[in-house]
């Protein structure tokens, strides 16, 4: 295949699937690593470079299975062949526990920005996509939360000069959305505490675990944080006007974690009731890839327990709306969840405060931009601040 033939076959890969935000910019290259073979295919790591009018250039791993005698496709329509490589031990995967063979593979239909492939119901492989030089930090934390039953236990890798391409996962059996569930029950009017609880003591094991295995003895400064949460208010008070009668509210709330030093250490980053499965009565944490947006430097920096528990319990208050439970749910909710983790709910957390308020602020711009019909759910929570916090 010449470059110019990898490039447009990339190209036309990529720009059929929903995971492909690239289209807007064009193509600045096409590499592909050393073709692995497995059975009766090769599989040939293919990487596509796509360079965007700001300037940012990004790469794109659509890994080929060539066959003779057939086009070449991408393999996770074809995920059989990911799975026997990593049976097999073929170059660059590497399995961390035995691998069973034949297993029908069936390519995941939901939304994602990565793409997963199922193993009938045993495991599964996640393909990242964007991908970036060195450790994908889903793969880093789900090796180090092995056994700790929060987690989803690791089967493999494949790894390719270093960079992580794939992560393969045991399937959580049964597996019930964290969000889809909050949102029937708040509909229903139905108890919520319950597993609201159970998340909070999940999310405990987990930030224990981090903390043990990937110990730092790093810290934040509450006016760093502070310094931070007011330049993104500013972003909001700019673009979108229905923010500025709270603004000496939210004011009051940063200008309350200024003399706070917090310790920091590996945290999920991207927590929310979209990220945790309930399979068999356990709630499961998944998706470890941090901030979505961050670059991988900053999403392997210790950062503060306290912003994936700001992200859960806004996450709540989403499943509120959606349901139109009322603010008492919401309240229940949020006070099991607490406890759960192991915190006081009488006890004022300034610093928890801080974190939901500018996680608030972010969804206020992001509503405005693309659900008008959503920004009232940030907005109850700003409204809600005391004066002078
Ligand atoms: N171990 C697992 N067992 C069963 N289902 C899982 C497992 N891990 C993830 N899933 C399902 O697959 C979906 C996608 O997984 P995940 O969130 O890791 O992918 P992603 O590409 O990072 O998604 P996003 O684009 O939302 O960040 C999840 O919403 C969940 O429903
Ligand atoms: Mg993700």
């Amino acid at each position: 295949m010449t470059d110019q033939q990898l490039r447009d076959l990339l190209w036309d890969l990529a720009s059929q699937q929903r995971w492909f935000p690239g289209r807007g910019g064009t193509v600045a290259g096409a590499r592909a690593g050393e073709a692995v073979e497995v059975h009766d295919a090769r599989l040939l790591p293919a990487v596509l470079e796509v360079a965007f009018p700001d300037g940012r250039r990004e790469d794109y791993l659509i890994p080929l299975v060539l066959r003779d005698g057939k086009p070449p496709m991408d393999a996770c329509d074809d995920g059989a062949v990911l799975l026997e490589a990593l049976r097999s031990g073929a170059p660059g995967f590497e399995a961390t526990r035995p691998i069973p063979a034949g297993l029908p593979a069936r390519r995941f239909a939901g939304e994602q920005s990565n793409t997963t492939v199922f193993f009938s119901d045993q495991l599964l492989v996640k393909v990242f996509r964007r991908i970036e030089p060195g450790i994908n930090v889903d793969v880093e934390l789900h090796e180090v939360l092995a056994g700790s039953g929060v987690a989803a236990e690791l089967y493999g890798r494949w790894r390719v000069d270093g960079t992580d391409y794939a992560v393969f996962l045991e399937a959580l059996p049964d597996p019930t959305d964290g969000y889809v569930l909050a949102c029937r029950h708040a509909r229903d009017g139905a108890d919520f505490t319950t597993h609201a609880w159970a998340l909070g003591e999940a999310l405990a094991t987990v930030h224990r675990t981090l903390a043990e295995r990937l110990p730092s003895d790093t810290t934040a400064s509450g006016a760093v944080l502070a310094a931070g949460f007011r330049r993104r208010f500013a972003q909001v008070e700019a673009e979108v006007d229905e923010v500025a009668t709270h603004s000496a509210a939210v004011d009051a709330v940063f200008g309350a974690i200024a003399d706070e030093v917090v310790a920091t250490q590996r945290i999920h980053g991207d927590c929310h009731l979209g990220q945790v499965l309930l399979t068999r009565g356990r709630w499961v944490y998944v998706d470890f890839e941090g901030e979505p947006m961050a670059s991988l430097e900053e999403r392997r920096a210790p950062d503060t327990p306290l912003r994936d528990l700001a992200g859960m319990l806004r996450s709540f208050g989403y499943a509120r709306a959606d349901g139109g439970a009322p603010a008492s749910w919401l309240l229940a909710c949020r006070r099991a969840f607490l406890e759960g983790y192991g915190l006081d709910p009488d006890v004022p957390n300034p610093l928890l405060t801080a974190y939901e308020t500018d996680k608030a602020g972010y969804e206020v711009s992001y509503e405005a931009r693309y659900r008008p019909h959503l920004m009232r759910v940030p907005l109850d929570f700003l409204s809600e601040l005391p004066e002078g916090a």
